[in-house]
C-alpha cells in the first residue's frame, strides 16, 4: 500500500501555519476516524482491522511524547473496564523490563509509525512473546508492517511538528480498541452519542474559543502550569508539552493532587495555572480544592470546563467546552489547550510549525 494524500491536503489552505490548519481540521479528521466504524442506530462499534484480535489478559502501551499521553489515557480506560493496563515511555521500556504475562498485548501508539524508541520497545516485547498492535496514522509505516495488528487513526497528513489532530484521533482510536476489548460497558450508549456529537462539539470550540484573548494577559508570565486529575491528567501533560514545544516558555503539567507535594513552591502571581475540570463529581470537587490552593498564592487561574461545577467562581478566565461524556471531555479540553499554545506562540512570534531543536519523527534512540 502507498500513502494516498493529495496535494491539497498537504498545503496550508490559507492558514498562517500548518498547526492552525490541523487544529481546525479536527472535526473532519475525527469524522474520518469514526467513519464506518460506529453504527449510531445499533450502537455497535465494528473495527474490521481488529476482527482477529483476542481479548488479552493484560495490555502494555509503549509510546513517546504526545503519543505517550494518549497511552496514559488509553491505559486508564482499560483499567476502568477491569483489564490490567500500563503505559510505558518507550525509551524506558527496556530498562523497566516489565514481566509479560501470557496473552499480553503490547500496543505501540505512534503517529508516524517510525519513532525509534517505540519501535525498539515493540520489537523487545515481540521477542519476549507478546502480541503487538500499532495504533498509527501512517499506512505502511514500520510499526504498521512489523506489528501483528494495526489500527489506523486516519487523521490525514500532519505537517506541523507539534502533534494536534493526530492526538485527538489517537484518543478515538483508544476508545475503539477499548470497546473492542471490553464487553459492552454500561456507558456504551452514552459513548456512542458522544462520538456522534464529537465533530460538532469540536467545531463549537473552534468557532467560539477565547484562547487568543486569554493569552494576551500572560505575555510576561514566567512559567505556565497545567493541572487535571483522572483522564484530565494526561491532558494536563499534553497541554504543557504543546505549550513548551512551540512557545519555548517554561510549562509543566501536574496531576492536580500532586501540586501540594512540591510544585506549589513554584506558584506565584506570575505563573498562570490552567486547570481542567469537567462534571461535578468528587474528582471535580477535589480539583476545585487544588484551584483554591493556587488562587491563595495569587496565581492567575484559567479553568477549562463544561460549566457543570462551580469551578468558574475561582477562575480569572474560562475556556468553555460543550458538555459531553467523560471520555470525550479530555479530548475537547485539549483542543482549547492546543489553541492556547498556538496563540501564545504566534503572539511571541515563534517558529510554530518547526520549533527549534525538534523533529516531527525521531528515528534515533
Ligand atoms: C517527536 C514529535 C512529537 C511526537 C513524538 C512521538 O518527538 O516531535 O510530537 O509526539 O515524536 O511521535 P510518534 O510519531 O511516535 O507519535
Amino acid at each position: 500500500k502507498t500513502v494516498n494524500w493529495s496535494a491539497e491536503q498537504t498545503g496550508k489552505s490559507g492558514y498562517d501555519h500548518f498547526m492552525l490548519k490541523e487544529i481546525n481540521e479536527q472535526p473532519t479528521s475525527l469524522r474520518q476516524c469514526l467513519s464506518g466504524r460506529v453504527d449510531e442506530l445499533t450502537g455497535e462499534i465494528a473495527v474490521e482491522e481488529l476482527d482477529d484480535l483476542d481479548t488479552p489478559s493484560a495490555v502494555q502501551f509503549v509510546a513517546c511524547g504526545t503519543s505517550y499521553h494518549a497511552s496514559l489515557y488509553a491505559a486508564a480506560l482499560l483499567r476502568d473496564g477491569g483489564v490490567p493496563a500500563t503505559a510505558y515511555l518507550a525509551s524506558e521500556y527496556a530498562t523497566a523490563n516489565p514481566p509479560i504475562p501470557e496473552d499480553t498485548l503490547v500496543v505501540g501508539i505512534t503517529q508516524s509509525g517510525e519513532t525509534a524508541d517505540t519501535m525498539s520497545a515493540l520489537r523487545d516485547a515481540k521477542s519476549r512473546g507478546a502480541e503487538t498492535l500499532a495504533l498509527t496514522n501512517v499506512v505502511g509505516s514500520t510499526a504498521a508492517r512489523e506489528c501483528d495488528h494495526v489500527l489506523y487513526i486516519r487523521a490525514g497528513p500532519e505537517i506541523g511538528v507539534a502533534a494536534t489532530k493526530t492526538f485527538s484521533s489517537q484518543l478515538i482510536g483508544a476508545n475503539l480498541l477499548v470497546e473492542k476489548l471490553l464487553s459492552e460497558t454500561d456507558t456504551h450508549r452514552e459513548l456512542i452519542t458522544a462520538l456522534r456529537d464529537l465533530p460538532t462539539d469540536v467545531q463549537t470550540i473552534l468557532d467560539e474559543s477565547n484562547a487568543e484573548e486569554i493569552v494576551e494577559q500572560f505575555l510576561d508570565s514566567t512559567a505556565f502550569f497545567f493541572i487535571g486529575r483522572g483522564l484530565h491528567f494526561p491532558v494536563s501533560l499534553e497541554g504543557a508539552l504543546k505549550f513548551k514545544e512551540i512557545t519555548y516558555e517554561h510549562a509543566e503539567g501536574f496531576a492536580a493532587g500532586e501540586l501540594k507535594h512540591g510544585p506549589l513552591a513554584l506558584v506565584t502571581a506570575n505563573t498562570p495555572v490552567f486547570a481542567v475540570v469537567t462534571g461535578n463529581d468528587e474528582s471535580a470537587q477535589k480539583t476545585i480544592g487544588n484551584i483554591k490552593e493556587v488562587e491563595a498564592r495569587d496565581a492567575p487561574v484559567v479553568v477549562v470546563t463544561d460549566g457543570e461545577s462551580d469551578a468558574e467562581r475561582y477562575a480569572d478566565a474560562v475556556l468553555e467546552i460543550p458538555e459531553t461524556n467523560e471520555r470525550m471531555a479530555p479530548l475537547l479540553a485539549n483542543i482549547q489547550l492546543q489553541l492556547v499554545a498556538y496563540h501564545m506562540a504566534n503572539r511571541l512570534n515563534r517558529s510554530i510549525d518547526k520549533p527549534r531543536n525538534l523533529a516531527k519523527s525521531v528515528t534515533v534512540e
